[in-house]
This record gives structure tokens, C-alpha cells and sequence, in this order.
């Protein structure tokens, strides 16, 4: 597998990594597509909503520790509204490029900063909780990569459909019964719409 000279330099001697004392926010994060995790630390100044301080622990692969020491660099000194625009394709980008099957690694990562400012915002009364709906559905499901080419499933046009009512979550997909990836895919589905307390059931047709 071919990394760039900058994974392989972040994966080396990451950035901003350990335990922090005292954090204002902890937020863990895992990746159902391998197992691994990430856990993001950040201090932020009450008054400017700046992040003063950001640290990560990884569990998990030489790409998911490179991601984590590059966004929690671009979150750094950055304002919440600054840092809730980094994403996946920002991290991937300072590192010059991931491999195809690594592209989760860095959306784990981005998921995890996004997760541990929405808590924050939560907690001091800056953001509403959303009501549940397609909108968050969809919003999930783009954060789900098809491991072949790195692209999200939404992007990719591999949702026809989406649904939801009374708790029942209902997806059609564009997915062949060949393709190597429909479970993988499927069992990522559950996990990310399953840590919703509204939702009580998910079905996921394919053709
Ligand atoms: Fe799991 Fe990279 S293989 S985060």
C-alpha cells in the first residue's frame, strides 16, 4: 500500500497526542468498517468559543493516527464555527492522499472533532438537539465510505431511497448481490443509525 511522505511522517511523530487534564469535552468514536477508535480532547476558551487545546488517543491503524495528528493541527487555535467546517476530504488533502481502502480512517477522525464540538455546543447551550429525521439519516449516511474507491455511498448514488417514520428507518440501496462490499456496507448502516434512540428498526433492501 502506498502512503505520502506526510502520513508517513504524521503516522511517526504524530501531533498533539496523549490524555488531556481537565478537558471542557471528550467525544470516542469507532469505526464499524475495522474496529478501530478514536478518542478527541479539546479545551475551549469560554469567551472567544476558541480551541485552545486539542489532543487525540488512537486505537488503531497507521492512517487513523496520521488523520487524527493532521485534524487535530487544522482544528487547532480555530473557532468552533471554523473547526465544524473541516472534514475528511480537508485531512486528506493536508496528507497528501490516502489509499482508497484508508479513506474511513480520516473520516473516523474528522467524525470524532465534529462529534466533540457538537457535544461542547450541546452542553453550553449553543446548539439545539435536531430533531431526528431523513435529513440526519442522510447526513449519516454520508459519512459512509465504499471502500473500493473512497467515496461516500451517497455520492456514490448508492441510496435510491430513504425513509423514515414512527421509528422505522427504511433505506433502498444500489447495490448488486456480487458486490463484495453490500454487507460490510449494510452492518455500517445499522451502526451509525442504531446509536439513535429513535430509531427502533432498519430496514435495508437491495435489489
Ligand atoms: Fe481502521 Fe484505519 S483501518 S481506522
Amino acid at each position: 500500500m502506498q502512503y505520502s511522505q506526510k502520513v508517513l511522517d504524521h503516522f511517526m511523530h504524530p501531533h498533539n497526542v496523549g490524555k488531556m487534564e481537565n478537558p471542557d469535552v471528550v467525544a470516542t468514536e469507532g469505526s464499524p468498517a475495522c474496529g478501530d477508535q478514536v478518542t478527541v480532547y479539546l479545551k475551549v476558551d469560554e469567551e472567544t468559543k476558541k480551541i485552545e487545546d486539542i489532543s487525540f488517543l488512537s486505537y488503531g491503524c497507521a492512517s487513523n493516527i496520521a488523520t487524527a495528528s493532521i485534524i487535530t493541527d487544522l482544528a487547532k487555535g480555530k473557532t468552533l464555527e471554523e473547526a465544524k467546517k473541516i472534514t475528511w476530504r480537508d485531512a486528506m488533502e493536508a496528507l497528501d492522499g490516502l489509499p482508497p481502502v484508508k479513506v474511513h480512517c480520516s473520516v473516523l477522525a474528522a467524525d470524532t472533532l465534529q462529534t466533540a464540538i457538537s457535544d461542547y455546543e450541546i452542553a453550553h447551550g449553543l446548539k439545539e438537539v435536531p430533531n431526528f429525521g431523513k435529513e440526519t439519516i442522510l447526513e449519516e449516511l454520508k459519512k459512509i465510505i465504499y471502500p473500493q474507491v473512497g467515496e461516500d455511498i451517497v455520492s456514490l448514488k448508492m441510496v435510491k431511497y430513504v425513509g423514515f417514520d414512527k421509528g422505522e428507518v427504511l433505506i433502498d440501496m444500489n447495490m448488486m448481490s456480487f458486490d463484495q462490499w453490500r454487507d460490510n456496507v449494510a452492518e455500517e448502516i445499522r451502526e451509525h443509525l442504531g446509536k439513535y434512540p429513535e430509531v427502533k428498526n432498519i430496514q435495508i433492501n437491495f435489489p
